[in-house]
């Protein structure tokens, strides 16, 4: 079998704290993405997200310690200069933000600044060519009268347009495999679920493969084909988005399911999964989702569960063994052996 598109294993950061203050801000992360995939990477705020995809871009501080492995096409990123990393970026690697007015400048028409990202990587391209592509990407993001569109400003488009024209600027040099950081977390829900149906005509459409970190499950539930949840800077469940949904093996994305409004059971009471992430500086002992779970036993205080394969999904749990599929209308989600 051919390597997968991305391939990223025991990744850590750590970045220098106060003192002799080391904070790990994510630790032995394993995720696969092949051609063609959208792969869903959710979690709370601060449980690493960003900070695993900007060290598969290279974009971290160098205060960060990387370790581990990340392969694009089976070539290693990880040790490669800034240099060969800028070559990279753009041209085999798209990036979308979840602000689209820091990807854009605004003192250069939209145009002008596309035209500039095909340039940037293809030297021999003419401006006029380049110019003429920059429409097209435009086009290819569905923006109306692109022709037009091209010669205004950032600010001349609505929030939802400027999100276009970031995807179309990632698009610029057809990079195999696009990163898009909440890239709809800004816009309202109309202008989300557009955003939502582009990206997924360009993965269906130009096989790009697709990362897309969201903290909403429910973004990837009718997006994705995996899944990574990640808690505290970890995996603590990974699958393909079915076998996750149907039977969750961890409790936490139990808890993110059950916090989901369901459109069968608009009434159903929504639960929220109690307390808040912990700041890394303060990690728990042990499974770090410890002091919010209903299963918790003494042996998760202590020792980190590691990701492994249950059913057809991975879990990061020590009862994963103790959980039952949902049923349709369960709404205690997190209920072993319910
Ligand atoms: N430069 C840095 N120095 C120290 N800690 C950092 C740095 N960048 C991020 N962190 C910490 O790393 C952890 C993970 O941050 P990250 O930005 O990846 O979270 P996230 O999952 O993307 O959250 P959000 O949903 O809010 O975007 C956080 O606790 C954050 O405070
Ligand atoms: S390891 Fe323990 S604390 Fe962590 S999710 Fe599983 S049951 Fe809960
Ligand atoms: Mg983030």
């Amino acid at each position: 079998m051919s390597a997968p598109l991305l391939q990223i294993r025991d990744l850590a950061v750590t970045f220098a704290g106060q003192g002799r203050n080391h904070l790990q801000a994510v630790c032995g992360v394993d995720l696969d993405v092949e051609k063609g995939q959208l792969h869903g990477v959710v979690g709370e705020s601060g449980s690493g997200k960003s900070v695993t995809m900007m060290a598969v871009m290279g974009l971290l501080s160098p205060s960060a310690c990387v370790t581990g492995s990340v392969r694009l096409d089976g070539e290693e990123l990880i040790g490669k200069s800034e240099r060969a990393m800028r070559r990279i970026r753009g041209a085999r690697i798209g990036y979308i933000f979840q602000d689209p007015m820091t990807a854009l400048n605004p003192l250069l028409t939209v145009g002008e600044q596309i035209s500039e990202a095909i340039r940037l990587h293809e030297r021999k391209i003419t401006r006029r060519s380049a110019n003429e592509r920059a429409v097209d990407l435009l086009r290819l993001v569905a923006i109306p009268i692109p022709e037009r569109r091209a010669l205004q400003y950032p600010h001349e488009f609505s929030g939802g347009m400027r999100q276009r024209a970031v995807i179309a600027m990632a698009m610029a040099n057809e990079p195999s495999l696009l990163i898009a950081d909440e890239p709809t977390t800004a816009l309202d829900v109309t202008i989300q679920a557009q955003i939502m149906e582009l990206l997924e005509r360009l993965r269906a459409d130009k096989g790009v493969g697709l990362v897309l970190v969201t903290h909403d499950l429910g973004v990837v539930a009718g997006a994705a084909s995996a899944v990574s949840i990640m808690y505290s800077g970890r995996v603590v469940e990974q699958g393909h988005v079915d076998d996750v949904f149907a039977f969750p093996r961890h409790p936490y994305t139990r808890g993110l399911l059950a916090s989901l409004p369901q459109l069968d059971h608009p009434t159903a009471r929504l639960v929220a999964i109690p307390g808040a992430p912990p700041p890394i500086a303060m990690r728990p002992s042990g499974c770090a989702f410890h002091p919010r779970c209903p299963l918790a036993i003494e042996r998760c205080r202590i020792e980190v569960p590691a990701l492994r394969a249950i059913g057809a999904s991975m879990s990061a749990c020590h009862r994963a063994e103790d959980l039952r599929p949902l049923g349709p209308t369960t709404n205690e989600a997190t209920h072993a052996g319910a």
